[in-house]
């Protein structure tokens, strides 16, 4: 497939499907805890954003999340998959919030983890062009990964090798064009805080009270603007669910697999 065709999917267990949205920059994998918990009751898809994982590069000029979103659209078209719940992490968030704007009838619930609905600020736009430019000038990924694991880990699990090594891994494998489109296209997202009020589905949201990058109560306020959002706070940084995996999972199964219908 060619630069910005259909993203790589990975298509794991058999139910109610569910969706996987990763979050920036990492891939597919950052769900493998919540596939090895969930397979055996739900539908697992993800997918990999362009540059990133096994999917194709970028399609180059400013192309938007928006535009990512239609793939995956078009990628649930392919499996014949017609409803989703959907659960996305930090920019895996942004991406739900493309799909609620483009397909909310295709939306069976929210799971919205570590995520924002704000757009950015002038200074957070400004970093992310900042990034850009190095990725771009050395050709590598190299200058921003131990950075990145300073921002996106809570400071126990960053020093956790087997929690910390793997993120590293996630960042290498994205391409510069992948980190590049990615930060260009969150950097020029609209904000969807008028949309907050629209979502009709169940929600979860789930915030770590240690997160450097959306701080608990930003993402308390945006659950407080969703009519019956449940919210959970958990005790790590950023990335929630690699942090405190059997945590996540229990919450994340407990809103989508309700007791009784478990295998
Ligand atoms: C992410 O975890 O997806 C990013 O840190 C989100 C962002 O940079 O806004």
């Amino acid at each position: 497939m060619g630069a910005g065709g259909l993203p790589a999917v990975h298509d794991t267990g058999s139910g109610d499907a569910v969706l996987f949205l990763h979050a920036f920059p990492l891939d597919a994998s950052q769900w493998d805890h919540q596939v090895a918990a969930l397979s055996g009751d739900v539908r697992c898809i993800r997918v990999d954003l362009w540059g990133c994982g096994d999917s194709p590069p970028p399609p180059g000029g400013d192309a938007t999340l928006e535009e990512f979103a239609r793939t995956v659209l078009a990628t649930l078209d392919s499996l014949a998959v017609d409803r989703v719940s959907v659960v996305g992490l930090s920019m895996g968030g942004y991406l739900a919030f493309a799909l609620w704007r483009l397909a909310p009838n295709r939306i069976r619930s929210l799971a919205l983890c570590s995520t924002r609905a704000a757009a950015d600020t002038d200074t957070v736009r400004a970093g992310r062009l900042a990034m850009v430019e190095t990725v771009e000038r050395e050709a590598s990924v190299e200058a921003v990964v131990e950075p990145t694991i300073e921002r996106v880990l809570g400071p126990e699990a960053r020093v956790e090798a087997h929690i910390a090594d793997p993120v590293r891994g996630r960042i290498r494998r994205c391409s510069p064009a992948g980190i590049a489109f990615a930060q260009r296209a969150m950097a020029a997202r609209p904000d969807s805080t008028g949309l907050l009020a629209s979502i009709d589905v169940p929600t979860l949201v789930i915030a770590g009270t240690q997160d450097a990058i959306i701080p608990a109560a930003e993402v308390r306020a945006m659950a407080g603007s969703i009519s019956g959002a449940r919210m959970v706070e958990l005790q790590c940084g950023h990335l929630s669910n690699l942090e405190m995996p059997r945590a996540f999972n229990e919450v994340l199964g407990g809103f989508l697999v309700p007791a009784g219908t478990a295998s």
